[in-house]
Order: structure tokens, then sequence, then C-alpha cells
């Protein structure tokens, strides 16, 4: 194997927030902005060296044996030994990552990363799209204490030029659906207030849906009919996870029927479910929103797991997003370079 460099994509989420994990809908797409890989193999030794070159910082360790780390680290330790845990051979290299994805911002910097990772140390990168993403997902859940769900990896591993995709995540059908802007701008804002999966609120909200099902004697929120019954805070989280589940299909039509001026109005609302239902909001993002739509958006809302993070929010033609605002569009998926 020689020099191998590979890129991963971000992600935004268009709609569908909180349902992965739930066997719901959802509609992302991978972004131009991301973080890449480089792997120099190495003739001996047995072991990785990686640096996070933004960070300025070092890792090394036995192939054989990648002990537990924390950070970045625990991605890289982590990816090695779930990629050897599957059987794929990885030979001992050098890793250098550098990105244009700042963490924490919602855009999904960490699958970006698994993925990145992934291509660039695998022997053969043919590999099955959905199984490399649980892979990675199993990087999240299992050495850096994410419980995420599927939805970062789907998007940046299976994304699609110029497509949003629909995903089920209950048999994982991924439907593309074009996401043909015109005039329109779709941006991203970054609230300044970062976020953290591995920290409680994203894990508790998770079992929260675990007690709600148990309540209403279903195996996922996807079964649910109603939320009605459910005490507080139950109520409410079955009832963003069902409206929003609505809502992608939704999106999903508008954008089919090229109908941008539907899309806005079921931002505003997937984010009102997300701050009043979900109860995921913090008064950074609150704000971020207000001046994206006092700034003439037609819809914004949270991006990502929430409590922090970036505000997505939608432009008409003729409309100048504020300062700050990034343009994004959905772009191809995570891949050699
Ligand atoms: C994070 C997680 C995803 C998903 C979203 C919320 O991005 O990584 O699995 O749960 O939050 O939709």
């Amino acid at each position: 194997m020689s020099r191998v460099v590979a890129r991963g994509p971000g992600r935004v989420n268009l709609i569908g927030e909180h349902t992965d994990y739930n066997d719901g809908l959802a509609l992302p797409f991978a972004i131009d902005r991301g973080v890449t890989v480089t792997a120099e193999p190495l003739a001996r030794g047995g072991r990785i060296e990686a640096r996070a070159l933004d960070l300025g910082e070092e890792d090394e360790f036995a192939l054989d044996d990648p002990a537990s780390a924390t950070g970045w680290r625990a991605f890289v330790r982590g990816t090695v030994a779930e990629l050897r845990a599957a059987g794929h051979a990885v030979r001992p290299c050098r890793i250098a990552i550098e990105g244009d994805l700042p963490h924490g911002s919602g855009l999904s910097s960490s699958a970006a990363l698994e993925a990145a990772l992934c291509l660039a140390l695998l022997e053969d990168d043919d590999v099955d799209r959905v199984e490399l993403a649980k892979l990675c997902s199993r990087v999240e859940n299992d050495h850096v204490g994410a419980r995420t769900g599927l939805l970062d990896q789907l998007a940046v591993l299976c994304g699609q030029d110029g497509q949003a995709l629909r995903i089920d995540f209950r048999d994982l059908a991924i439907e593309p659906v074009p996401l043909e802007l015109g005039d329109w701008r779709l941006v991203t804002l970054d609230s300044g207030a970062s976020h953290e999966h591995a920290a409680g609120s994203y894990n508790e909200r998770r079992a929260e849906c675990a007690a709600a099902c148990e309540a209403l004697g279903i195996d996922s929120l996807r079964d649910a009919v109603s939320a009605e019954g459910l005490p507080a805070p139950l109520e409410g989280r079955v009832r963003h996870v069902l409206t929003e589940n609505a809502r992608v299909d939704a999106m999903a039509v508008a954008l089919a029927a090229g109908d941008l001026a539907r899309a806005g109005p079921l931002l505003r609302e997937s984010h009102a479910s997300l701050r009043d239902d979900y109860e995921a909001s913090v008064p950074e993002v609150e704000r971020a929103v207000v001046a994206l739509e006092r700034a003439g958006a037609t819809g914004a809302r949270m991006v990502g797991g929430g409590f922090g993070g970036s505000v997505l929010a939608l432009f008409p033609p003729g409309a100048t997003p504020p300062d700050g605002c990034v343009s994004v569009a959905p772009g191809p998926a995570a891949r050699r370079l």
C-alpha cells in the first residue's frame, strides 16, 4: 500500500432530527467541508503514529493493542480496533489529520473523521458503505462514549452530489431526493455554543425515548401512534418524533416538486418542535435563529444533536444572509482523493 489520502465530508441534516435512534426518517446530505486523513505506510514496527495537525497533537500506539483514550485519539484508536475486529488488515502507518469543519459545530466532524480514517486505513476501499457506517457508529458508541445513531455516518458515507438522502432507519433504505436550490440559498451559522454528544443531554434524550417505548409497550417510537397520556417530559419527546417523521416526508415531497417555498415553514416547525417538545435548544441557538429570520430566512432550525452547534437557514432569492453564514449544498460522499 502506498500513500493514501481520504476525505470525509461533514453533513447537514435538512430535516429529521432525533429520529434516527427511534427507527424514524431523516433527510441529510454530505457537504463540502470535512476532514482529510493521509496515511503513509511505515516499513515496520507494528505501530500507528497519528498527528492531529490542526491541534498540534500526536499519538502513538500498538496496532494489536490500541488501548482506550479520549478526545480525537479515541476516534483513531477506536477505528483501528473496529477495522481489525471486522477482519480488515490494518498496516503500520503514519496518519495525519486535518480539516475545515469546526469540532462541536453540529456538522458532524466526528463522522467525517471516522469515515476518512476508515477509507485511509482500509487496504481495499471497495466495501459495503452501510456496513462501514455501522462500523463507524461502533467507534462512536463503544470507544468515544457517545450513544449517537447512524444518521451522520450514513450521510457521510452514502451522500450523493446534488441529492439529499431520505433515510428510513427501520430498514436503512436510502432514497436520493434531488435538492435543487436554484437562486435560493441554504446556509449554516455557528451559534457559538459548542455541543458534546458524549456529554449528558443527548444520552438523556435517548434514555427518555427508551422509557417512552417501555411505557407504550413498543420496541421503537416508530411504532407509536400517539403521545397522548404519557407523563411529561415523555409526551413531548414522543410528539416531536411523530411530527418530525411526518415533516421529513412533507419535505421530500416538496423537494421532489421543486417547491422550496414549502421548505421554509417545515424548517420552522421542526425547530419549534425541537425547542418546545424535545427541549434541545439553548439561548445561543435561539439568538441565531432570530438573527437569521430577521435577515429574511423563510425558516431556520438547529441541526444535529442540538444543545449548541449550528443553525441551518433557507434564504429566498434576493435576501442576504447575515455575516458568518456559510453556504451549504449537497456534495459527494467520503472518498479517496
Ligand atoms: C447527532 C447524532 C445523530 C442524530 C442527531 C440528531 O448528530 O450523531 O445520530 O441522532 O444528533 O438527529
